[in-house]
């Protein structure tokens, strides 16, 4: 390639590169998703996934530490995935270059002779922060910026928060996982996620509750860091499940629920020495695609079998729903949020746009509840 035209395929290359920059997703970056399960790294086998439309590349060294590439060479660009991996470095298919997998570095490009001067190690595939918690591999999204910049990971791992943990109150416990995957953004599975008024209409069966047991409802809210809480309550008196809980220990059922950003909601539910904890989040693949991921732990007398049975049902009456508005969303129609039932979205809203303000001006993020607050609605 002549020097002029290398100029001009690098400056079409920017260009490229802005424009997919400018062209806002809606996505939050800098915080931990989870990419794929712990089981879907094994050996050294190289397994694919998407967040927040980054291909990226997982696998897991000989000593078993997950790690996260950009799927992408940084030579010509072919997935990585299509590559070998030998436990620590993943070669390149097309020239072999070879990238040490947990710091994307170059070790080795192979028709380099003895008269070239590149510096091999000055060198990097672009390449996230990964760890493993609670039967996921988790992938720190740091913006492309920092993602990319040499010798930016060693800095990064410095700075960020620890990876999500679920919670769980007692040493011996059953937990399991479950996904879905939703084609709609990541907004509307969020509040899809915390809408209460949907629940009779979707959900109604004969063991959680019916449309007919519609009743007003008056929840307590506060704000947490990054997020709020449906401040700990009894649940709902009309849930099969909850009652039976209550008749088991002969103690008060209590529920805490927290919403926190990017996409994560937590709800802990005890009743003397027993407990149920969750999460879900909510992680988008791409603007048009997203995933419940879903774990559960607990030590109430309930076999995982049945628990699985429920919650699955559970998330395919959900996804249904998603599938059949995505086909609504198409035509762009103009939407509503209503109080009180959707000031839980419209935090969530306020949420996302609050930090991404703050972290352009720096100052501190402004909350949008101004302290606790009472919603009432029917469900
Ligand atoms: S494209 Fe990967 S080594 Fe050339
Ligand atoms: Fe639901």
């Amino acid at each position: 390639m002549s020097e002029a035209a290398r100029t001009i395929f690098q400056a079409d290359t920017e260009a490229a590169r802005e424009r997919v920059q400018g062209a806002d997703a809606g996505f939050l970056w800098d915080f931990w998703y989870p990419a794929l399960r712990s089981g879907e790294i094994l050996g050294r086998k190289l397994a694919k996934a998407t967040l927040l439309e980054v291909p990226l590349v997982l696998g897991r060294t000989s000593e078993g530490q997950a790690f996260a590439m950009r799927d992408a060479c940084p030579h010509r660009g072919i997935p990585l995935s299509y590559g070998r991996f030998d436990g620590q470095a993943v070669e390149c298919s097309y020239h072999g270059w070879r990238f040490e997998a947990c710091t994307g570095r170059c070790v080795e490009i192979p028709s380099l002779t003895s008269q070239d001067k590149l510096k091999v190690e000055r060198i990097f595939a672009g390449h996230y922060p990964c760890e493993e918690h609670d039967g996921y591999i988790w992938v720190y999204m740091a913006h492309r910026d920092r993602a990319t910049a040499v010798n930016a990971s060693a800095k990064l791992s410095e700075t960020i928060p620890a990876v999500p943990a679920l919670k769980v109150f007692s040493d011996r416990y059953k937990i399991t996982h479950l996904d879905c995957e939703l084609p709609s953004h990541v907004d509307q599975g969020i509040i899809g996620l915390m809408d209460p008024a949907h629940g009779p209409f979707v959900h109604s069966s004969w063991f959680w509750r019916s449309r007919h047991s519609i009743h007003e409802k008056e929840k307590k809210f506060e704000p947490i860091p990054n997020g709020f809480r449906m401040s700990p309550h009894s649940p709902s008196a009309n849930s099969a499940p909850y009652r039976l809980l209550k008749k088991m220990t002969g103690e008060p059922v209590t529920t805490t629920i927290d919403f926190v950003l990017p996409n994560m909601r937590t709800e802990e539910i005890r009743s003397g020495k027993l407990w149920f904890s969750s999460r879900a989040t909510v992680t988008p693949v791409r603007r048009d695609l997203c995933r419940i991921d879903f774990v559960a732990a607990w030590n109430v007398p309930l076999p995982v079998t049945i628990f699985r049975a429920f919650a699955e049902r559970f998330l395919r009456q959900d996804q249904q729903t998603m599938i059949q508005q995505a086909e609504g969303l198409k035509h762009n129609p103009n939407l509503m949020l209503i109080d009180d039932a959707d000031r839980p979205a419209k935090w969530y809203f306020g949420l996302k746009t609050n930090l991404l303000e703050s972290r352009r001006t720096g100052a501190p993020m402004k909350h949008p509840m101004d302290g606790p607050v009472t919603l009432h609605w029917r469900s």
